[in-house]
């Protein structure tokens, strides 16, 4: 656990996500669902029931290469980042994440304060490569991880499909 100031002045915690937090956590992804469409599922697709959230948390702690962090922001979850490392021997030192921060309180700092957070913990667990994947127009969030060291690795066309018009990501990634 640890403090981040954010740009407003206020202070929020960084911590790692334990199984209590998921009824909450699913009611955070609920919201954040609704409130841009760069994820790959909008409001009410998630399903994921509490009981099987529970099993996925506290199965990522068990895992030495995956991770979830959450912020907390006067005890409300304001922002998540989920990281998971490849299964077998020949990828286990790279993986993704997917991150996301409630929008009223996007522009603080609080992505940036859990990609740091991450990047230190994964230099520190033999990850030795993250990777991502952005959609295209997602302009916040591609100047996020350039910002971060993020490079630019590939296209990837017609990856979405919202209302008959399709969207392609790209691939970034980050060398430790
Ligand atoms: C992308 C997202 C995680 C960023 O979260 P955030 O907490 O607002 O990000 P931060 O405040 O740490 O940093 C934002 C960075 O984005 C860039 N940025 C901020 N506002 C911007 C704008 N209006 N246009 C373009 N870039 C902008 C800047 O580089 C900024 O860093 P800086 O302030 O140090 O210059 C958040 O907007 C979000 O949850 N979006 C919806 C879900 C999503 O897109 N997730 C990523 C999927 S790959």
């Amino acid at each position: 656990m640890r403090n981040i100031s954010l740009k407003n002045g206020l202070t929020a915690i960084i911590r790692e996500a334990n199984p209590e937090d998921a009824p909450r956590l699913l009611r955070y992804i609920e919201q954040v669902s609704g409130e841009s469409e760069f994820l790959t599922f909008g409001p009410g697709e998630f399903e994921i029931t509490v009981e099987k959230e529970k099993e996925f948390i506290k199965s990522i702690k068990d895992i030495e290469n995956a991770l979830m962090i959450l912020v907390e922001l006067d005890g409300k979850i304001v922002g998540m980042l989920n990281f998971n490392g490849g299964t077998r021997p020949r990828t286990r030192h790279r993986g993704e994440f997917g991150i996301s921060v409630l929008k009223d309180y996007w522009g603080h700092g609080i992505a940036t304060a859990m990609l740091e957070y991450l990047i230190e913990w994964a230099k520190e667990h033999e990850i030795l490569k993250i990777d991502l994947m952005v959609r295209e127009d997602n302009e916040r969030a591609i100047k996020l991880y350039e910002k971060l060291g993020f490079k630019r690795e590939g296209h990837i066309s017609r990856y979405f499909k919202l209302r008959k018009k399709f969207y392609g990501v790209i691939y970034m990634g980050l060398e430790l």
